[in-house]
């Protein structure tokens, strides 16, 4: 009886360390949070407050393609918009059939390319055709994973994700690689499809809003600076980030 006194008693000092606030432990909240009531079309895992969405398999390649999305996404204006110069090294990331690929690879000759990037074989492939058939020779396909998109340090000087953001299932470790991939005043563009605009006809978590793009984006470790948004598109934001000088080290 005594000895199940004297545990009783030493148990609360024993697991003293259990009372210990995770914040005085130094410990982080998990980036992810896993919730078991999400939204059906997303994959019922959390960022910074919202669900990420299904990743759009390669059968959804000929709906990127369709004959309407000229007039619904105005995809010649979106790059007429982003001011590329002949010689511009672009990663077009979750490139899909490369839509978006074929249309930027034209802009940047002589001597620029695109990198096509996409994490389906499938959708590289039918990039691959689509170019061919169309005449472009400077794109390079490249399958990414879903936490990399293979790209070098500082050799990027425009990535763009169009109607892709919202599906990465690792979105903090995908920007961060993506930022790193970005040379100094490199810019990163995000085409998402308007939260804030209730008549876009989108599925919620396939919509992002601008606050929340930049809140994601704008993390110091990325260095990345939300620079403009230029709204000229029916139903999508083009958010433009700037990569930043890196901070100088002090000896
Ligand atoms: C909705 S489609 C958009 C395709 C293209 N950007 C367009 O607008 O025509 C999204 C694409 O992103 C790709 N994707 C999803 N997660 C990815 C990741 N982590 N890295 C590269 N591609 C990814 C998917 O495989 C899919 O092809």
């Amino acid at each position: 009886m005594r000895v199940a006194i004297t545990v009783m008693l030493l148990f609360p000092l024993l697991w003293a360390g259990d009372n210990v606030t995770a914040q005085e432990k130094g410990a982080t909240a998990p980036r992810y949070e896993k919730r078991a009531d999400h939204d059906p079309n997303g994959i019922g895992k959390f960022y910074m407050g919202r669900e990420i969405a299904h990743v759009m398999g390669y059968l959804g390649a000929p709906w990127l393609e369709r004959d309407t999305r000229e007039e619904e996404e105005r995809l010649t204006l979106l790059v007429k918009s982003l001011k590329l110069k002949p010689g511009d090294i672009v990663a077009d990331i979750g490139a899909g059939s490369g839509v978006i690929s074929v249309l930027m690879a034209e802009q940047i000759l002589p001597n620029g390319y695109v990198i096509g990037v996409d994490v389906q074989d499938e959708m590289l492939l039918r990039l691959q055709d689509n170019a061919r058939q169309k005449g472009v020779s400077n794109i390079v396909p490249i399958k990414g994973s879903q936490k990399a998109p293979s790209l070098a340090p500082r050799s990027v000087d425009l990535a763009i994700m169009v109607d892709v953001y919202h599906e990465f299932e690792f979105p903090y470790e995908m920007m961060q690689e993506i930022s790193r991939a970005m040379k100094p005043g490199g810019r990163i563009v995000l085409v998402e499809y308007r939260m804030e605009d209730p008549t876009v006809p989108i599925k919620l978590v396939h919509k992002m809003s601008q606050r929340q793009a930049k809140a994601e984006v704008e993390q110091p470790e990325f260095n990345m600076k939300w620079t403009e948004t230029i709204d000229v598109l029916p139903r999508q934001h083009i958010l433009v980030f700037t990569k930043q000088n890196e901070p100088k080290l002090t000896p």
